[in-house]
């Protein structure tokens, strides 16, 4: 007689938790505003999502809140596994440098200051030596294309090409979360479809990837979308919730 067994073998590790979980996430501002109000929330590791939703409606709060740069009110956080309320200052800064690469609308690079050694300023909690970090960093910016554009500050690169270096930033320490809030909101559209392209290519390798985009266009190219309105939300195509 055969049998068959679903049972996985004994050397089977447990997989690895959620890139991000959230429960139950309120956050109110000073002044009583409700920004956030009773978001749930998981990701998985290798997803690529974006998060639309109108103005006001608490994208960035929660881009904040998931990127471990602000508290919520009420409600849980979970990164990577790690509960970030328990954890103290010191150590949440560790699990921001480790797990944790951020991109803004605004590139946020350091002005006279060459491409390459704005990306490796991104390895600067790493403990690792100095001439690593400029490997690393050109290795970065290898991978965003501009190998050629080394020694260029800011004010010497295109804006595309800013936010690919910010993004060579981000990624240079390979974390396990990539959060951009509107990093296509300062290019015109070429260079925008040039900057998702490569978050596309970035998640293929393996980042796990959430884009804040207003761009509905944008919103709609990528594998998963989550509509934020009012706080909360409205819509989240990995649980077949679909926008009224
Ligand atoms: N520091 C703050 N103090 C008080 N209220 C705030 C603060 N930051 C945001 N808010 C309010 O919280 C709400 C959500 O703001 P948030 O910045 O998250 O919106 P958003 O979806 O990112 O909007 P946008 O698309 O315009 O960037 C808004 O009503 C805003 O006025
Ligand atoms: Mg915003």
């Amino acid at each position: 007689m055969t049998t068959t067994t679903t049972t996985p073998p004994a050397t089977a590790t447990a997989p690895p938790p959620a890139v991000v979980r959230l429960r139950k996430v309120t956050k109110e501002y000073a002044g009583g505003v409700r920004a956030l109000d009773g978001i749930d929330l998981h990701v998985e590791r290798g997803e690529l999502l974006a998060i639309a939703g109108p103005s006001g409606s608490g994208k960035s709060t929660l881009l904040h809140i998931v990127g471990t740069l602000d508290q919520p009110t009420t409600g849980s956080v979970e990164i990577a596994g790690h509960d970030v309320a328990a954890l103290a200052d010191r150590r949440l800064s560790a699990l921001r440098a480790r797990h944790i690469g951020f991109v803004f609308q605004a590139f946020h690079l350091v002005p006279g200051v060459g491409a390459l050694e704005n990306v490796a300023e991104g390895l600067l909690y790493s403990g690792l030596p100095r001439a690593r970090r400029r490997e690393l960093a050109a290795d970065a910016l290898a991978r965003v294309g501009l190998a050629d554009r080394m020694k260029h500050r800011p004010h010497e690169l295109s804006g595309g090409q800013k936010q690919r270096v910010a993004i060579a930033r981000a990624v240079v320490g390979e974390p396990d979360l990539l959060l951009a809030d509107e990093p296509t909101g300062a290019l015109d559209s070429k260079s925008g479809e040039t900057v998702m392209e490569l978050l596309r290519d970035l998640n293929a390798q393996g980042t796990t990837i959430a884009v804040i985009t207003h761009d509905t266009q944008i919103a709609q190219g990528l594998p998963r979308q989550v509509r934020i309105r009012d706080g909360r939300i409205a819509a989240d195509t990995a649980l077949g919730k679909v926008a009224a």
